[in-house]
C-alpha cells in the first residue's frame, strides 16, 4: 500500500461529489422514480429550443410511456447469462468502451458487416455480442421498434458490473440511437491495444470529453477479466524490440508471465490478484509493479497519472466503485445520436435497418 499521498483533498471530495450525485443504486426490478425539479432561470428558453432540447436529451425516463420494462428486461436477461459465464460481464464492460470509443455510444461495434469495426484486429478478443441479440429479441417482442441497441449495450454493461463481487449499479440514462456506419480502420486507429503512451491515451479519453481522472479511473475495469497472451509477448519478451522484458515488472510476476504465455492464445487475468471481484485491488497491484499491460503500469509511473492512482489505490473499493459509476456514465455519453435526425432504432443490432428491406 502506499504511504503519503500528495492528491489533494479538494480533488478527491470533487471526485466523491460528482460520483454521488451520478450514480445511484440500481437495485435489480424495483427501481424508484425521482421527482424532476425544474429551475427558473431569467434566461428561459423559447418552445422551439425546448422540443429540441426535449428530443435531444437523454433521460432514466426515456422508456416509460413506450416500454417500461426494458430495466427489467435486460437485467433479467443480462443475469441468465452472467448465470452460466460469470466472465462475460468483464466482456459486455469492454464491448460498450470499444462502442463509445469509436464514433460515440451508437452501438457500431454491433453491425455485423464486412470491414465493421467487429472485424477489426482490435475486436477480436471482444465477446458479449451473443448476450445483445438475445436482449434485442426479447424487447422486439415487448416494445418493437422502439429501444436502441446502443442502449441496450449501455445498461447492459452496467448490469453485468453490478452482479460481479463487489460490483454496483449506476444509473443509465437512455435516449441514444443506433448509427448508419461501422469502419474496421477506425477501430485499429482509436482504440488502445495496451502498449500507447499516456499522452495518446490522455488524446484519446480528450477527444470523448473524458479527462485524466477518467482515463485512471475507467482503466480500473482491469480490476476483472482476461487478456490474451498475445497483447502482452512484447511487454515480457521482447519490449520495444530491445530482446528484453518491459522494466518496471515485478520479478516473480514476471516468471509467472513468461510461464504462463508461451502461446499468443492463452488467456492471463488482468488483475493479478483479485481477478473476479471488482475492488481497488488493481491499482494496489500497480504499486507493487504488477499491472499486465504497459498502459496499466504507466498511469502508476507518468506524473499526469500517478496521483490519481495513488489515492485510488488506498480507497475503500466501495468508494472507487462509486466513482467508476460516475465516470461511467460520462463514458456512456459520448457523442450519442439523439433527437429525430440522429440514428434509427435498429431491429436486428448486427444490420442497419435500411439493409433489411
Ligand atoms: C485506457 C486504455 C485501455 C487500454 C489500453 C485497454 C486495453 C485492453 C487490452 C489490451 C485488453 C485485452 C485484450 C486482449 O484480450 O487481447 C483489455 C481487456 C479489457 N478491457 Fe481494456 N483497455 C483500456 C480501457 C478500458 C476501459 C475504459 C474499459 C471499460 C470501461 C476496459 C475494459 C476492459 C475489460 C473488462 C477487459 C477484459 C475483457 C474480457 O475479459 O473479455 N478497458 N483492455
Amino acid at each position: 500500500m502506499s504511504s503519503s499521498i500528495s492528491f489533494p483533498v479538494s480533488i478527491i471530495l470533487l471526485l466523491l461529489h460528482l460520483a454521488i450525485s451520478a450514480s445511484a443504486a440500481y437495485p435489480g426490478n424495483s427501481y424508484k422514480h425521482e421527482e424532476v425539479t425544474l429551475e427558473v432561470d431569467d434566461d428561459l428558453p423559447t418552445l422551439p429550443d425546448i422540443q429540441w432540447r426535449s428530443n435531444d436529451y437523454l433521460s432514466r425516463y426515456y422508456y416509460r410511456n413506450t416500454c417500461p420494462d426494458v430495466e427489467k428486461i435486460i437485467y433479467g436477461k443480462v443475469k441468465e447469462w452472467y448465470g452460466k459465464d460469470k466472465s462475460i460481464a468483464a466482456g459486455l464492460l469492454r464491448l460498450h468502451f470499444h462502442d463509445c470509443a469509436v464514433r460515440g455510444c451508437d452501438a457500431s461495434i454491433l453491425l455485423n458487416h464486412e470491414r465493421s469495426e467487429r472485424m477489426a484486429n482490435v475486436s477480436k478478443p471482444l465477446r458479449g455480442f451473443e448476450v445483445i441479440d438475445d436482449i434485442k429479441k426479447e424487447i422486439e417482442k415487448k416494445c418493437p421498434r422502439t429501444v436502441s441497441c446502443a442502449d441496450i449495450l449501455t445498461a447492459a454493461a452496467r448490469d453485468a458490473t453490478g452482479m460481479v463481487d463487489g460490483g454496483r449499479y449506476w444509473t443509465v440514462e437512455y435516449g441514444r440511437k443506433d448509427g448508419f456506419y461501422s469502419y474496421d480502420t477506425e477501430a485499429d486507429e482509436l482504440v488502445p491495444k495496451g502498449h500507447e503512451s499516456i499522452t495518446s491515451l490522455l488524446e484519446l479519453f480528450q477527444s470523448m470529453g473524458l479527462d485524466v481522472s477518467d482515463l485512471v479511473i475507467l482503466s480500473g475495469a482491469h480490476t476483472i477479466g482476461r487478456s490474451s497472451c498475445g497483447a502482452i509477448q512484447d511487454r515480457i519478451y521482447n519490449f520495444n524490440g530491445y530482446g528484453k522484458p518491459d522494466e518496471p515488472i515485478d520479478k516473480k510476476y514476471l516468471n509467472y508471465l513468461q510461464r504462463k504465455c508461451r502461446w499468443a492464445s492463452e488467456y492471463v487475468d488482468l488483475d493479478a490478484t483479485t481477478p473476479n471481484t471488482f475492488d481497488t485491488n488493481y491499482y494496489q497491484n500497480l504499486e507493487k509493479k504488477m499491472g499486465l499491460l504497459s498502459t496499466d503500469q504507466l498511469l502508476y509511473s507518468d506524473s499526469r497519472t500517478k496521483c490519481i492512482a495513488t489515492a485510488l489505490a488506498d480507497m475503500k473499493s466501495h468508494t472507487y466503485t462509486q466513482l467508476f459509476g460516475a465516470a461511467m456514465t460520462k463514458l456512456g455519453k459520448v457523442n450519442v445520436l439523439t433527437g429525430k435526425d440522429g440514428g434509427e432504432i435498429r431491429t436486428d443490432c448486427s444490420v442497419v435497418n435500411s439493409h433489411k428491406y
